[in-house]
């Protein structure tokens, strides 16, 4: 396991000399690198100062190939759109074209980035409610973790309830932080204190949660967790970000209840990204 913490500014030195690395007018500097297990890290970048964007939205990143052409995939923004820094949560997918590169770098580095952020998962895609909840499965978190440390969630909802749910324990870690740190900061929990709760469970790892969401939505058994009531269209907006199976049977599970899917031009009651494609 990797942290690298510290912002380095270029190459080591040489002949006693400093040498700034120029980066490509694209790439935003790598600041900092963690790496949570052998499949995921998080890093943050440099935030380009024209950069504006919605929390929950994704925008395009990626490396140059052997050949110098851009290997570019979707990520979401894990950050919120207050901070100065861009954090992005991945995957190291084995010989995926991106992550098998992505995965290395370290601070100093480059990252290219398209900046036009784009996404279904922001507020303005939902019609006013009391509860927010918010479904995550693996990397499908990163967006929620930008919504869930952004006062305008809190100023639109009465309470947020975020689920994450992973096949093994150590890939909660990133969401366990995550509420650590929320509750760390007195800014954030002005707004956050007695309204965001946290659901974590995995599939194929024992964890105090054990079991699919979709089975504890069906069940109850994430409503009598949390003793809160029951899902109710007419009060309740939702946001999923998951596999396409997560997705599917959430939309079904949901559509069956009576909410209805929106966009960012039709707002309704819940809204769906994929987290990765395949
Ligand atoms: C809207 C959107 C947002 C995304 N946001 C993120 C993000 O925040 N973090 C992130 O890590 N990825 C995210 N992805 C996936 C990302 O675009 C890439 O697929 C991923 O970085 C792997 O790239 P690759 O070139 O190494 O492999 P690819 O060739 O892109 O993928 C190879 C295979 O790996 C699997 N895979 C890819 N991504 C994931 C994943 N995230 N979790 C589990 N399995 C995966 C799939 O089976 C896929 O077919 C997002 C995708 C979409 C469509
Ligand atoms: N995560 C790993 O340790 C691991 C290791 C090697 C390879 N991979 C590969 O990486 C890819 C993605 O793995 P991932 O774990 O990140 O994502 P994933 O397969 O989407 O699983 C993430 C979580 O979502 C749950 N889930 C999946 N489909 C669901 C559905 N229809 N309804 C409700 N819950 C659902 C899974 O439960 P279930 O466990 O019940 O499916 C799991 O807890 C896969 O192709 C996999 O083969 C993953």
């Amino acid at each position: 396991m990797r942290d690298s913490t510290t912002v380095s500014m270029g190459r080591p030195p040489v002949s006693g000399v400093t040498q700034t690395r120029v980066l490509a007018p694209d790439m935003q500097e790598v600041l900092s690198v963690h790496h949570w297990n052998e499949r995921l890290f998080s890093f943050r970048i440099t935030r380009p100062k024209s950069l504006r964007f919605r929390s929950g939205e994704f925008l395009m990143i990626g490396l140059p190939d052997e050949n110098g052409k851009p290997i570019m995939r979707a990520y979401s923004i894990a950050s919120p759109n207050w901070a100065d820094h861009l954090e992005f949560y991945s995957i190291k997918v084995p010989g995926g074209p991106l992550t098998s590169r992505l995965q290395h770098i370290e601070p100093g580095d480059g990252v290219i980035i398209r900046p036009k952020p784009v996404g279904s998962l922001v507020l303005d895609a939902l019609l006013p409610g009391k509860r927010l909840f918010l479904f995550a499965t693996g990397t499908g978190v990163a967006p929620f973790a930008s919504l869930v440390q952004d006062p305008e969630t809190y100023e639109a909802f009465d309470q947020i309830i975020l689920t994450h749910t992973t096949r093994t324990a150590s890939a909660l870690d990133y969401s366990q932080r995550l509420m650590e740190q929320i509750a760390a900061d007195p800014d954030l929990q002005e707004f956050a204190n007695g309204k965001l709760l946290y659901y974590p469970t995995s599939t194929r790892e024992m964890t105090a949660n054990f079991g699919r969401i979709t089975a504890r939505i069906a069940s109850g058994q994430l409503f009598a967790d949390l003793a809160i009531a029951p899902l109710e269209a007419a009060t309740d907006r939702v946001m999923i970000c998951g596999s396409i199976g997560l997705n599917r049977d959430l939309k079904s599970a949901l559509t069956t209840r009576g909410f209805e899917e929106g966009s960012n031009n039709e707002p309704r009651t819940f809204v769906l990204e994929k987290a990765f494609v395949g």
